[in-house]
């Protein structure tokens, strides 16, 4: 099959524009209709990418031919669009957060595997052509045994006005806003997560959830990962993601990316950086080439719906509190050797 695939976009907002770019791009999909239910939305998309546009998607699935949708809503509408298309037969990829609770995520899945339509969620990060050979330079070994995963996703954004803080569309706050993009990160350069703490910082926006987290999770294999994620501050990092393991550290950056091994003086520069253009593109290039069944998908349905997991549980864990006040411990420094985590007793 040499034609590009037909793609609908359902939404036509903020991420529906990347979307729009990285179809011009592909070399396997193409975007052939736009929903929205705000239409003249619909409309200035479908006019500046030459395509059909609708004012809902059940009226795009009735007047365009489909291979496959992409659904660009707001989190709490996921569950009800991507069933519709699961109905008719039609392949979804499904922006992050897949659902917003672990129950309609499964209910999902399951609907997507009784219709045998090829259903997952966009990730992007995973396409991202540096963090893809970072995975292969943590998986050759070079870096020696993984100790420590840190990532921060920080940038200031006022969301006051945006669905991201009202936790009835989005499921939360920064937590599954960003922490979405983590923990699958994550999980692709970790394997399975087995525990997650989240405490939570200043909400100097005011607004109803969380804006401020810094998460720990643990790796079923013991690695330790620990996430900056805000949307009140930016820390101006040059990386997002930096591992380092018993013989040397990776950085991803937003610009460049490398490597050192302990044994080396130099960084060695792996990578020129992000590019969400390319992210896009390869992400829309595998789901079409999974469509297809010409390659696996890489991130797969099971995946997004470990992701959801995590997130539930990350908030799960928010609700309680690890705090102990200063002050009210009565420690004799003999008991700190003892605790959890303390280091041994010296002799
Ligand atoms: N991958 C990324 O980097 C990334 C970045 C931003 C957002 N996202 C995700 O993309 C999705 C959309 O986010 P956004 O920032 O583009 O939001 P947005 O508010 O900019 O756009 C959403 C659009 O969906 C439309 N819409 C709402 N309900 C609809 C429905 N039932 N049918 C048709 N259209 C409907 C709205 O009118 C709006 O135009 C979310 O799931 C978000 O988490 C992903």
């Amino acid at each position: 099959m040499s034609e590009r695939l037909r793609f609908g976009l359902v939404g036509a907002g903020g991420i529906a524009q990347s979307y729009a770019q990285a179809f011009e791009a592909s070399r396997r999909a193409r975007l052939a209709a736009v929903a929205d239910v705000r239409f003249e939305a619909a409309k200035a998309l479908g006019e500046a990418f030459s395509c059909p546009s609708f004012e809902s998607h059940e009226a795009m699935a009735g007047g365009a031919e489909l291979d496959a949708v992409v659904v660009c809503t707001p989190p709490s509408s996921h569950p009800e669009i991507c069933r519709y298309f699961f109905e008719r037969r039609v392949p979804v990829l499904c922006e992050k957060p897949l659902s917003i609770d672990q129950t309609s995520a499964r209910g999902m899945i399951e609907a997507a595997q009784k219709a045998g339509v090829k259903f997952t969620m966009a990730s992007k990060f995973r396409y991202v052509e540096d963090v893809v050979r970072a995975k292969g330079i943590v998986t050759s070994g070079i870096l020696g045994e993984i100790v420590l995963f840190e990532n921060a996703f920080t940038s200031r954004v006022d969301m006051a006005s945006r669905w991201n803080s009202r936790p009835e569309i989005s499921g939360g706050g920064v937590l599954i806003d960003n922490g979405t993009h983590s923990v699958d990160l994550m999980r692709y350069f970790l394997g399975p997560l087995a525990e997650v703490q989240v405490v939570e910082g200043k909400r100097s926006q005011g607004l109803p959830v969380e804006e401020t987290v810094r998460i720990f999770v643990r790796s079923q294999a013991g690695v330790l990962g620990s996430i900056d994620l805000s949307w009140s501050i930016n820390k101006e990092l040059d990386s997002y993601l930096n591992i380092y393991g018993s013989h040397g550290s990776v950085c991803v950056g937003w610009k460049e990316s490398k490597y050192r091994q302990s044994s080396g003086r130099e960084w060695v520069v792996f990578g020129k950086g992000y590019s969400k253009l390319q992210a896009f593109g390869s992400q829309l290039d595998n789901f079409a080439g999974a469509i297809r069944g010409e390659e696996a998908l890489l991130i797969t349905a099971e995946d997004a719906l470990a992701s959801v997991e995590v997130i539930e549980a990350a908030y799960a864990d928010l609700r309680r509190s690890h705090w102990l006040a200063v002050g009210q411990v009565a420690g004799e420094p003999a008991r700190r050797a003892a605790g959890k985590g303390a280091a041994a007793p010296r002799p």
